[in-house]
């Protein structure tokens, strides 16, 4: 199992390309069930989830090729994928593949809508909480399938094709938001949704699905109109740039101090995270290529936070945010909203010697002078490059072992990195 090796100390300063976004680019990738017309999407990250991804949608029939870079393209620009559902051989999406990455149960939403018929295993991927799918299920239910749930599997019919209808969340979420919109717009008739999720990801999807002829009207605000039509054509799209990502490297500068151009970033993709580092100290200044953090001598500053579905702090960042004030000039306050347990990284940067007090939802970070390196076990996606930027600031060595964790969401960590004067390696085997 590779390893991750840094050494700490070094402030970081050049350039970082951002990626494509891992979770728009894999529910567009779902899209692409939508129709048997060819979807082409720029920008595609090079990730284990696209990986992971690909191999569900294969065995569903869908073809997908890849092509890489273009002369002239952007460094920060990733793969065009080509995907094509023109036959779909199966409607059965196995445990062995959704049990990976709980984003492939949303295939459901596609399949039903142009199948009528679809049976997916119950979901897995990190494990942040119980992450149940009730709410996907209670969408799917409003828009006419009948649903039942067997030896594992969600089994969903809809023999004369879903029908509009109204879906009011009782909670904000992501998924929820994704599936209801796919498989609503292939239904008869209109789609209402209320306290729909608002994450740019949604809006991105909701573009896609506009170019490739439906009409999704509202997405980026919490109610979305759909008018179902009876069929879906090919289109080309440009993922946007992971805002999850940008946000951990603007951490990582603010943590190692140096100065940092992050190229494609968008910063009203993450307005509220940069305002906590600039409240924490660093300084944020969105130019025409990107955004372009840069913190100097002066100390962090603490701060009280709270996650919250967009456009708040996002809970994707909670764990890199934790790591950064364990270094700050007295004590912050984390609260985590949106996913119960979603604290494993705590006793992992406590290796560090962080000194992180838990009480119920709400972290607080009494800032330390400075970490030391230790030996550390990554545990989830965004919990484990919290423990690399703890790393990179920490003094001596660290090593993050468990990095396949890292390799779902992060696309060429080590070499971003290293390109701006870090000490880090992979250590294979
Ligand atoms: C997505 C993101 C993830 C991010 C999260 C919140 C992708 C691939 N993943 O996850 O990185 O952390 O949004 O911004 O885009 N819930 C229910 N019942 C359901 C569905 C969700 O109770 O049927 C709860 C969840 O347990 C959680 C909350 O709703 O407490 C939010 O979940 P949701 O927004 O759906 O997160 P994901 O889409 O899984």
């Amino acid at each position: 199992m590779d390893r991750i090796r840094i050494v700490g100390g070094s402030k970081l300063n050049g350039t970082i390309p951002i990626s494509g976004a891992k979770n728009a680019a894999l529910p567009l990738m779902i899209a692409g069930l939508l129709t048997e017309e060819t979807l082409i999407l720029d920008n595609v990250p090079r990730l284990a989830d696209v990986a992971q991804l690909q191999r569900v949608l294969g065995n569903h029939g869908v073809d997908i090729t890849s092509v890489g870079k273009r002369p002239g393209d952007h460094a920060y620009q990733g793969q065009t994928l080509h995907i094509s559902a023109a036959n779909i051989i199966d409607t059965t999406a196995p445990y062995e593949l959704v049990s990976k990455m709980r984003a492939s149960f949303w295939v459901i939403a596609p399949l039903l809508a142009r199948m009528h018929e679809a049976k997916v295993s119950l979901p897995g991927g990190c494990a942040i909480g119980t992450r149940p799918v009730d709410l996907l299920i209670m969408a799917l239910e409003k828009l006419g399938a009948e649903i039942a749930i067997d030896g594992g599997y969600v089994i969903a019919k809809a023999p004369g094709g879903l029908t509009g209808a109204t879906i009011d969340f009782p909670k904000v979420t992501v998924s929820g938001t994704h599936v209801a919109v796919m498989a609503a717009t292939l239904a008869k008739g209109t789609t209402v949704i209320t306290n729909a999720a608002c994450e740019p990801e949604i809006l991105d999807v909701a573009d896609c699905l506009n170019a490739m002829g439906a009409r999704v009207s509202g997405a980026g605000t919490p109610r979305i109109v759909i008018e179902g039509v009876a069929r879906l054509h090919g289109a080309r799209h440009t993922v946007l740039p992971d805002r999850i990502e940008t946000g951990t490297y603007a951490i990582a500068v603010a943590m190692t101090g140096g100065d940092v151009q992050l190229a494609g970033a968008r910063p009203e993709l993450l307005q509220s995270a940069l305002d906590v580092l600039t409240q924490a100290g660093a300084v944020v200044t969105p130019n025409n290529e990107g955004i372009r953090v840069v913190r100097s001598g002066a100390g962090l500053q603490p701060v009280t936070v709270s996650t919250a579905p967009f456009p708040g702090f996002p809970t994707d960042l909670q764990a890199q945010l934790m790591a950064l004030m364990a270094c700050a000039g007295g004590a912050s306050q984390i609260t985590e909203t949106i996913f119960e347990n979603r604290f494993m990284h705590v006793q992992e940067l406590a290796r560090f010697g962080a000194r992180i007090s838990l009480d119920g939802e709400t972290a607080t970070i009494d800032g330390i002078a400075r970490l030391r390196g230790a030996p550390v076990m990554a545990t989830d996606l965004r919990a484990s490059v919290s423990l690399v930027i703890a790393g990179l600031a920490a003094e001596g060595e660290t090593m993050v072992n468990r990095v396949y964790h890292l390799d779902r969401g992060f696309e060429r960590l080590e070499d971003k990195l290293s390109a701006c004067g870090a000490t880090i390696e992979r250590i294979s085997g």
